[in-house]
């Protein structure tokens, strides 16, 4: 079933002030997600995403676009899209100055559960995120990967059908990123539709079923990771060359015919090919780059990333914009 299914969503920021600024923060995004899944929406500062994700919790309104949340209409139900949704946003949602037990209760008693069953459903959640021995501490004295399960948790107090996740593991070190990403997994595995932004490969790569790769507001490219991948290529070398004038040209015309190469791209600092069978041809590469007498500072072989997917699309790397 799709829980979120949602077309051509848009919104413009207009900065008021001495010097207005207008900032077309989304320009005609699709979302769709079904339960039992992870779609991520992946992309660099500034590229959409957390606007996106508050288009679709109805905290933004968006100028254009329209579908449904959990089963309601985003604009004309926006009271029915919050009873059947968590969110968790950038920054958390916990009341730092309370503990994760009151924090909890105090979800639950808003979402309209009578005294009895918030303090069941705080002390289920408390047990599922691992919260006991912290449960009772003010959440403003915890670590940054007890908050982010306490946040989780208050997302999932009402058991809502999607979740929303805003940028759920920056910051955390890895060994709190791959807990978090284990009780994700468990939240898809419990038919949960859920809905992530993230700005690490890694993350993408790892967790989520479904991509969508955004940048400038806008859909570059969609999929499950392993086809994005494949669609580049299985392996990439990397030649550290100068390549200038008509020698430059031609091994850029030979590498392009050599057996099993998608495509190759030159660049100020070298040349970049995308091949099959990067281990076969990579002797060829290195000869026919010698032979037209330029040297070669350095070479990698790699397996094609999703930054790669990123790279082919825009012209630049996510890596670079951390
Ligand atoms: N309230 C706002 N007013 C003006 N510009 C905004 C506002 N919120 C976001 N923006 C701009 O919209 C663009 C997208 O922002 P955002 O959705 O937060 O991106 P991301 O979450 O991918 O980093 C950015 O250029 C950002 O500066
Ligand atoms: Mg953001």
């Amino acid at each position: 079933m799709k829980n979120v299914d949602v077309s051509g969503l848009r919104k413009t920021y207009r900065t008021r002030g001495r010097s207005p600024v207008t900032v077309e923060a989304v320009r005609g995004i699709d979302v769709q997600a079904e339960s039992g899944s992870i779609v991520g929406i992946l992309g660099p500062n500034g590229a959409g995403k957390s606007t996106t994700l508050r288009m679709l919790a109805t905290l933004t309104r968006p100028d254009a676009g329209a579908g449904t949340v959990a089963g309601h209409d985003l604009l004309a139900d926006p009271e029915g899209v919050r009873s059947g949704l968590g969110y968790v946003g950038q920054n958390g949602g916990a009341d730092e100055t309370c503990d994760t037990w009151a924090n909890l209760v105090f979800a639950a008693r808003l979402g309209g559960m009578s005294r009895t069953e918030a303090a069941g459903r705080a002390a289920d959640l408390i047990e599922t995120f691992e919260l006991g021995p912290i449960a009772r501490r003010p959440v403003r004295t915890l670590s940054g990967g007890q908050k982010r399960r306490v946040c989780l948790a208050l997302g999932l107090v009402r058991r809502p059908a999607v979740l929303l996740l805003d940028e759920p593991t920056t910051g955390l070190d890895p060994q709190n990123r791959a807990n978090l990403w284990e009780h994700i997994r468990m939240l898809r595995d419990q038919d949960t539709c859920v809905l992530l932004s993230t700005h690490y490969l890694d993350e993408a790569d790892a967790l989520c079923d479904r991509l969508m790769i955004i940048d400038g507001g806008a859909v570059v490219a969609e999929g499950a990771p392993s086809i994005l991948k494949q669609s580049m290529a299985a392996d990439v070398i990397t030649l550290g060359t100068q390549l200038v004038g008509t020698a430059g040209a031609e091994i850029t015309r030979l590498a392009r015919e050599l057996p099993g190469v998608r495509s190759v791209q030159p660049g100020a600092d070298g040349l970049r090919v995308y091949l099959d069978d990067g281990e076969r041809t990579l002797a060829q590469l290195i000869d026919l780059t010698r032979a037209n007498g330029a040297s070669i500072s350095t070479i990698s072989l790699d397996r094609a990333s999703l930054d790669d997917v990123f790279l082919a699309k825009t012209g630049r790397s996510l890596r670079d914009a951390d």
